[in-house]
């Protein structure tokens, strides 16, 4: 379990500061970040890539928290954004535009734009029309643009939840896999594109490595055949996120095997690697401070409800996701099984079900842990609900890098005088 919270005079703590002292100062929910796991992090990674020239560029998509990307920033990593919204986050953070790989399934002529403007390192594509569009966008810049294709290599893979799986025969993202050489061909082409990098992303919280096995040696074909062909520009192999984090007992993922099946892919290739974690990265190092506001009995069920739910993280509700639950101050309790519910008005709002933990009472103030991928970064406004605060720890202090939502800020937006218009 989290190695990142410890018991310390009774109260859990990050790091060197108690979360209960952190639930005083800056209320519930907030989300709770230790910088020291994510250092820990990368630099496990950096060092299972060691031998292999690679870049590792942090998707943002995990959780674009400013005091985050500073942090990766300082560890020498990249980005890696999927919207005109995470490039402009990822500028704001300090990122070199040469340090921003730019990907996504849907990219409109804006968002192309913006990135060619700003530079970026690679542009994944994801079809021949993409690729036509930012041609266009590129000739009308004078800007030689530098791309990726990302391939479906159509593999199936193992991970906990369809809504994770990207990279199947079907799925909407990246280029078919039929279609790669074509595409190949299309994107050397077109004078100003540069046919830079092929890319691949096959899913998320992958339980089996042989994900990365099988879709290299699907991608490392087709770099042959492209080759074959006379087509020489291609230098970088972008090989997507998807390590896995343990949310349960699960193991966590063989670094060393991951490396070694990288390296023995890579070898002979000549390219440089990309890598873009995002839940890895971030995942263990947060924890969601939620204190308990009600407890009761229906229907045979033992229900806690707080403050927290699935406008704060919406993995449970969404991905039916495990995320481990226990109170700040652990003391003697029974055992019960029991839903953990937030306080939206949707039955399909709960951190957990039927769970069987230590009883809890209101005014408990609890600790939802690994929760720092696709937490925050999926939070909502539902039931005008206003978004948590956000802390990050380092040491023994810590500080508000997102201040909690006013109620102001849910309506900061609308025009209550309205200028109308007519055709
Ligand atoms: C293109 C791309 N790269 C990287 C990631 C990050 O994935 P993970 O958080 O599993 O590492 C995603 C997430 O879905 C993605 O779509």
């Amino acid at each position: 379990m989290n190695p990142v919270l410890e018991l310390r005079e009774g109260s859990l703590a990050c790091e060197g500061v108690s979360l209960d002292t952190i639930a005083e100062a800056v209320g519930t929910p907030a989300y709770v970040y230790s910088s020291s796991a994510i250092r820990g992090q990368f630099e496990r990674l950096d060092r299972a890539l060691s031998g292999i020239p690679h870049r590792i560029h942090y998707s943002l998509k995990a959780n674009a928290n400013a005091a985050i990307l500073r942090l990766v920033r300082s560890l020498g990593g990249g980005a890696d954004v999927v919207s005109g919204g995470e490039l402009y986050r990822a500028l704001q953070g300090g990122f070199a535009p040469e340090d921003v790989v730019f990907g996504g399934v849907g990219k409109s002529a804006r968002e192309l734009a913006e990135a060619v403007e700003a530079g970026v390192r690679l542009i994944n594509v994801e079809s021949e029309a993409e690729l036509r569009l930012l041609d266009g966008l590129a000739c009308e810049r004078k800007r030689k643009v530098p791309v990726g294709l990302r391939l479906n290599p159509e593999i199936t893979v193992d991970s906990p939840h369809a809504y994770i799986r990207t990279g199947g025969k079907g799925h909407k993202f990246g280029i078919p896999w039929d279609e790669g050489l074509s595409a190949a061909r299309l994107a050397a082409s077109l004078p100003w594109l540069e046919l830079a990098g092929l890319d691949m992303h096959v899913g998320s919280q992958l339980a089996e490595l042989d994900a990365y096995e099988r879709g290299l040696e699907r991608v490392l074909g087709l770099l042959e055949a492209i080759r074959g062909e006379g087509i020489s520009s291609v230098r970088y192999l972008d090989i997507g996120g998807g390590l896995a984090v343990p949310y349960e007992d699960e193991a966590p993922p063989d670094l060393r095997a991951y490396g070694r099946i990288v390296r023995d892919a890579t070898r002979r290739t000549g390219l440089e690697l990309l890598v873009e974690p995002g839940r890895f990265l971030v995942a263990d190092a947060g924890s969601l401070l939620t204190r308990v506001l009600y407890r009761k009995r229906s229907g045979g069920r033992e229900i806690a409800v707080t403050d927290a739910g699935m406008t704060e993280l919406l993995r449970p509700s969404h991905y039916q996701a495990y995320h481990h639950i226990e109170p700040v101050r652990p003391r003697q309790r029974v055992t019960v099984r029991i839903d953990v519910v937030g306080p939206v008005c949707e039955s399909g709002d709960f951190l957990a079900l039927d769970r069987e933990m230590p009883d809890i009472e209101a005014g408990d103030l609890l600790v939802v842990r690994t929760a720092g991928a696709y937490g925050y970064s999926m939070a909502s406004n539902y039931n005008a609900r206003p978004r948590a605060a956000e802390v990050l720890v380092d040491g023994d202090r810590y500080a508000v890098t997102t201040e909690r939502e006013e109620y102001a800020d849910l309506i900061r937006l609308e025009r209550h005088a309205l200028e109308w218009r007519t055709t």
